[in-house]
């Protein structure tokens, strides 16, 4: 199980500060954890996640219960063993994957027939088949099977579906025979009452936890902020909360300000991957003709471990196309949101973080709505 503790509302912003608990590390919120969707955060070391995130990081269900296979994963205790991580995991419910990866599906009451991503072979996840797998994969903090629906569907199918996410919701929890701690998510697309219902029937089942999926989907940055404002006075104070797939660092920050505790995203890792930097004074396209006898580090505000390497270098790298690269940037950028997020703490303890919003974008280049 896991314990969460608010400890300090921000009085500038109304931002929250707070203690996460878990069998596997103590973590001060609002907290970045980056993602592992197969049991590594792509192109990092298990030592290099440890510098790069605060120890919680995220896994998927559906990745992991097609390939190898949950049983494999459970052969090794879990995915910590699997992947020789000492840390905290959580892991996703497999109910985005099957709306986002598969074109092909039949949402049923009893689950969703669905075909595979890559080979199109026939599948099948129910509400208690993505509970047993998470079971199986171990993690400290395990989601409910959820619908995804597009953010621009009719009012009438988003009732639907999110009766129908809350009933999943409940069979989930029936269907748990461990401690993991498990979060009811809440859905409803871009309609402010459904949302309300959604997350007060998820409230009366009193989860550990509740997450907020169904944004980043893309909706405007307005329509997101405003949906995580709207449900900050819905959302019960004494339990974290946690935006699914949100993190650059922009999102993090408006975010916190409406009262998140908890976020994930691939950004940070997928950006690296393909030549972009986050850093202290913003974007970098690295492959950028500019940077090529460039002397300068990559971020001039923050220490790692590859600190020691030029933009000049880097570019190289990546018009090389060697994978050493991507590395360099994979460490940068989850640094970076481990730095960010240390920041925006500080700022909520000191009570300025609209302040620290306000430096935030006259140093940086990151785009404020
Ligand atoms: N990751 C990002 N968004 C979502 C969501 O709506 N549901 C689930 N299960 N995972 C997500």
């Amino acid at each position: 199980m896991i314990q969460y503790e608010l400890l300090h509302i921000c009085k500038q912003s109304g931002a929250r500060l707070g203690r996460l608990t878990t069998p596997h590390g103590v973590f001060e919120t609002p907290i970045f954890m980056p993602v592992g969707t197969l049991a590594t955060v792509k192109t990092l070391s298990p030592s290099e996640i440890r510098e790069v995130s605060e120890g919680l990081i995220l896994s998927n269900t559906y990745h992991l219960w097609q390939q190898p296979g949950n049983d494999i994963v459970k052969k090794h205790g879990g995915i910590r063993g699997f992947m020789n991580w000492d840390g905290a995991l959580l892991t996703d419910s497999g109910g985005f994957q099957v709306f986002s990866l598969s074109k092909i599906r039949d949402i049923k009451e009893e689950g969703v027939h669905f075909k595979h991503h890559k080979s199109g072979a026939p599948l099948f996840l129910s509400p208690e088949d993505a509970i047993k797998i998470q079971e199986d994969l171990g993690a400290d903090i395990i989601m409910s099977f959820d619908e995804c629906p597009p953010p621009y569907e009719t009012d009438a199918y988003m009732k639907d579906s999110v009766e129908r996410t809350i009933r999943w919701a409940k069979r989930g929890k029936d269907a748990l025979t461990t401690d993991q701690a498990l979060f009811g998510i809440v859905q409803g697309g871009l309609n402010q009452d459904l949302r309300k219902y959604c997350a007060e029937e998820l409230i009366k089942l009193d989860f550990p936890g509740y997450s907020i999926g169904g944004l980043s989907v893309g909706e405007t940055k307005k329509e997101m902020y405003e949906m995580t404002r709207f449900l900050n006075p819905i959302m019960p104070q004494n339990k974290p909360r946690y935006l699914m797939g949100v993190g650059s660092p922009e999102d993090l920050l408006e975010n916190v300000i409406n009262g998140i505790d908890m976020f994930d995203c691939v950004l940070p890792t997928r950006n690296a991957r393909h030549g972009t930097a986050l850093t202290t004074v913003g974007k970098i396209t690295i492959k950028n003709k500019k940077f090529e006898s460039d002397m300068s580090p990559l971020d001039p505000n923050l220490s790692t471990s590859i600190s020691p390497y030029t933009k000049s270098y880097i570019r190289h790298l990546f018009k090389a196309e060697e994978s050493f690269g991507q590395r360099i940037l994979s460490i940068q950028n989850l640094a970076y949101l481990k730095h960010l997020m240390k920041e925006i703490r500080q700022a909520i303890k000191e009570d300025r973080l609209l302040d620290f919003k306000k430096e935030f974008y006259e140093k940086t280049n990151y785009e404020q709505v």
